[in-house]
């Protein structure tokens, strides 16, 4: 039966991989399958949320039931956008989404020819999405994922300081069972009072559950 934890309430979910064109038939990506965003969106429209879900690089994966709205985006600035316009009259957001953070400066026009032994791409920086709404942040409740490789905690705790986040969900995305692609994934939830909570291995669409479940609480208490 369907719970209605987030009756009610506006959500955006980010998933998947943002792609920067380098030409009109390359880009720069990442190994996000949007696994882990789609269970989300899926558990947040399932508690009952009006669930907008931004989805990069993910053509293949159904739109889950109960999901109100999907908006497929490509670059991290098409990413901003879309989440930037639903933003303010939402009330939590949960970043999933592996954004790059730097694009080609000049994508080519037309294909890149083959011709000298290297090729060199300047890259420009992208915006950081979270931050920005972690600068902007009234009401809403924002929960951001780190994925790590090396210092999960110390590095986790830095982007929960920095994007002004009410909850970071830390992925150590060089372990087994962890991370892209899979369908589990291992989690360590960071708190802004310091406090932590250390998940074992679980399938994404569980993890997602309890996600959902942290982030009502964190919901309720704001509006008490
Ligand atoms: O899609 P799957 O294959 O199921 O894999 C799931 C996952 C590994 C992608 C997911 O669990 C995960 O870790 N997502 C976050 C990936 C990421 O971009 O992490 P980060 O540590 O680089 O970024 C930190 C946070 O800031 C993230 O919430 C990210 O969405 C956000 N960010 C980052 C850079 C940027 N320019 N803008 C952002 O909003």
């Amino acid at each position: 039966c369907r719970t209605s934890l987030l009756k009610g309430k506006k959500v955006i979910v980010t998933a998947g991989g943002t792609r920067e064109p380098i030409d009109p038939v390359r880009f720069i990506g990442n190994h996000s399958s949007g696994r882990m965003g789609f269970a989300i969106a899926k558990a947040a429209a399932f508690a009952g949320a009006d669930v907008t879900l931004v989805a990069g690089s993910n053509d293949h994966l159904k739109t889950p039931a109960g999901v109100a709205r999907r908006i497929d985006v490509g670059s991290t600035n098409d990413m901003k956008a879309a989440v930037d316009s639903y933003y303010d009259d939402c009330d939590l957001v949960i970043k999933s989404a592996a954004v790059a953070d730097y694009r080609s400066a000049h994508p080519a026009a037309n294909k890149i020819k083959k011709s000298d032994e290297t090729l060199t791409l300047t890259m420009a920086k992208n915006p950081d999405i979270l931050y920005g709404l972690g600068q902007r942040k009234a009401h809403q409740v924002l929960i951001g994922f780190a994925a790590e490789t090396t210092n999960l905690i110390e590095y986790g705790t830095a982007k929960l300081k920095k994007k002004n986040l009410d909850m970071l969900v830390a992925n150590d995305v060089s372990a087994e069972g962890a991370g892209f692609q899979g369908t589990t994934n291992i989690a360590t939830f960071l708190f802004p009072d310091g406090s932590m909570e250390k998940l074992e291995k679980m399938d994404k669409e569980d993890l997602a559950a309890v996600i959902v479940e942290r982030a009502a609480a964190i919901l309720a208490k704001k509006n008490q």
